[in-house]
């Protein structure tokens, strides 16, 4: 066997391994029905290249799209000086659910994407086990450039860049919001609240009900939060499916 197919198997394998062990912690004892295409451990399809320059018009809203062409060239805050890419959201611009999380790390800022570091891969477990995948949901950070050595966002950046996120709620409408961390929770409830108190329990963004929950980079440090994570999702399949 030629040594990249060996070691892409080895890799395959040992993703299926970490899934399986997930999907152990959350409580199941049988891998949930799903087509092997939404399995968490394919190759992470990246967005195409991006018109740049699209002109603004005054007689309609601007699409999703659109708002994400706009801010590949954004400078409104000093993080866009060390950015490789902008990082401004994947997945169905019709979603019923949006994941919100805090910034892209060095991986997302290398491939514009969200989430595709060992937390997103974390991520994406927790969503096949909600026997959702990433074509189903959309999924954004409060922050669209990465803060240098993965620094906490300063409230400057985020003062800068949170309407952007709001843009994006705004045209997705979605029926539901994960907030996945404390930015993302404190950030869009306008709340100092600890995450630890705000997580498990509804509440509403702009009428929309949010759940906030730990961030999955939180529960690779604290493994022994991924049962309340779970208990979070359960809450939003409830009212997803419901
Ligand atoms: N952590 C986040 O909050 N967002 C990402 O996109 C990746 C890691
Ligand atoms: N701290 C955070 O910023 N997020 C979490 O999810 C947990 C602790």
């Amino acid at each position: 066997m030629p040594d990249k197919v060996y070691h892409e198997c080895r890799e395959l394998i040992s993703q299926g391994k970490v899934l399986l062990e997930d999907l152990h912690d959350w409580g199941f004892s049988s891998v949930p029905e799903l087509v092997a295409e939404d399995l968490p451990i394919c190759p992470v399809e990246l967005p195409a290249a991006r018109a740049e320059g699209q002109a603004e018009t005054a007689c309609r809203k601007e699409t999703l799209e659109e708002l994400g062409a706009r801010l590949q060239t954004c400078t409104r805050c000093p993080l866009c000086e060390q950015r490789q890419r902008v990082v401004f959201g994947v997945g169905n611009p019709q979603a019923d659910l949006v994941l919100v999380g805090e910034a892209p790390g060095r991986e997302e800022d290398e491939k514009g994407v969200p989430f595709v570091g060992e937390a997103g891969r974390l991520l994406d477990r927790i969503l096949f086990a909600m026997k959702l995948s990433r074509k189903d949901v959309y999924i954004c950070n409060v922050i669209k450039c990465r803060p240098p050595k993965n620094r906490d966002p300063q409230t400057e950046e985020i003062a800068a860049c949170e309407q952007f996120l709001k843009q994006q709620l705004e045209l997705i409408r979605p029926r539901l919001i994960i907030a996945l961390g404390r930015f993302a929770a404190q950030t869009l409830l306008q709340s100092k609240e600890p995450i630890g108190r705000l997580r498990g329990q509804w509440r509403e963004y702009q009428s929309i009900p949010l759940m906030p929950t730990y961030h999955p980079a939180y529960l690779l440090r604290n493994p022994a939060g991924k049962r309340d994570v779970w208990e979070d999702m359960k809450q939003v399949l409830h009212k997803l499916n419901g």
